[in-house]
């Protein structure tokens, strides 16, 4: 069962002067299993939408249902919040215990798991993450760097088995490398654990390597929905947005400005090499 999001509008501060709405009448659904990227300015209201998905926030207005629970329903909410993971912009607020290990088994213990099953999801988790467990798990979550932070508490998350994974820049403020890490780490967890992953990036690329659904917001409301390729090849439409196409996209269209014939819907780096080695044999497109 998916998660369906109907007609949803949201207000912040209601009923007073500072009223504002930040979402307007979205309607989405998250399949089981499915990776979403959500894409927009600052502003648009990626944060404030993945916030009703574990029920953190209510609809001023329509519906939201996590397989079937009603979020706006205080006791199904409490079933529907059980299978989302939510893993904030600033992860570093979302530790608090004394060690790495406890930090990490919080989540699962408030499953009333049974200890041996609580230490394996710690331990497959730390692994997951790339934590070596004899050298993190008992340190103190104020000792590590903000990389090592971010993968505890992405850690602590995906040891409760999370049927969605929600995602709010998880590579915000990482080199490079970090990013990819991270990114391939969490299609090792998906992978592995079979969880729908809903991420917001402001990196296209990541988005584009990874997403099979793309949202794009712009003032609150879905500008436009699709897979990847139809997403990516609206250059124009994302640039007046300020949202920068991939790389290969935008090396694609100038490329072919230059007077090199590649075909349009080009957005990952392996797509663009394949092209050009196409076009290099002579090959014509379709
Ligand atoms: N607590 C709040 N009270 C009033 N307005 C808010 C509050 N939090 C966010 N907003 C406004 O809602 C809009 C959407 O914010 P947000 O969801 O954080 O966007 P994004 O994550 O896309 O940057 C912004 O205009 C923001 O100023
Ligand atoms: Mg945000």
């Amino acid at each position: 069962m998916p998660i369906v999001i109907e007609n949803l509008t949201y207000t912040y501060q209601t009923g007073s002067v500072n009223a504002f709405t930040a979402l307007k009448d979205i309607s989405l659904t998250i399949e089981d299993g499915e990776f979403v990227g959500l894409i927009g300015h600052t502003g648009s209201g990626k944060s404030t939408l993945i916030q009703q998905l574990n029920g953190l926030m209510q609809p001023t207005s329509g519906r939201v249902t996590v397989d079937g629970f009603d979020m706006n329903d205080k006791k199904q909410r409490k079933s529907g919040r059980a299978l989302v993971g939510m893993v904030f912009q600033y992860p570093d607020y979302q530790l608090f215990d004394e060690t790495v290990y406890k930090d990490i088994s919080f989540g699962p213990k408030n499953l009333k798991l049974d200890e041996a099953e609580i230490d394996r999801r710690v331990r497959e988790a730390m692994r997951l993450v790339g934590l070596d467990f004899d050298e993190f798990a008992e340190k103190s979550p104020f000792e590590l760097s903000g990389g090592e932070k971010r993968r505890t508490a992405l850690a602590g998350i995906i040891a409760m088995y999370p049927k969605y994974l929600v995602l709010d820049e998880p590579m915000a403020g990482l080199d490079p490398s970090g990013r990819k890490a991270v990114l391939e780490m969490i299609e090792g967890f998906r992978k592995q654990l079979g969880c729908a992953v809903v991420m917001v990036s402001h990196s296209m690329d990541d988005i584009a390597r990874s997403a099979e659904k793309v949202v794009v917001l712009r003032s609150g409301e879905i500008f436009k929905m699709g897979t990847p390729r139809e997403i990516f090849s609206m250059a124009d439409e994302l640039n007046e947005m300020g949202l920068e196409p991939p790389f290969a996209a935008r090396m694609a269209a100038s490329l072919r400005r230059g007077g090199i014939d590649l075909p349009h819907g080009l957005y990952t780096n392996e797509a663009l090499v394949d092209a050009l080695e196409a076009w290099k044999r002579g090959e014509k497109h379709v």
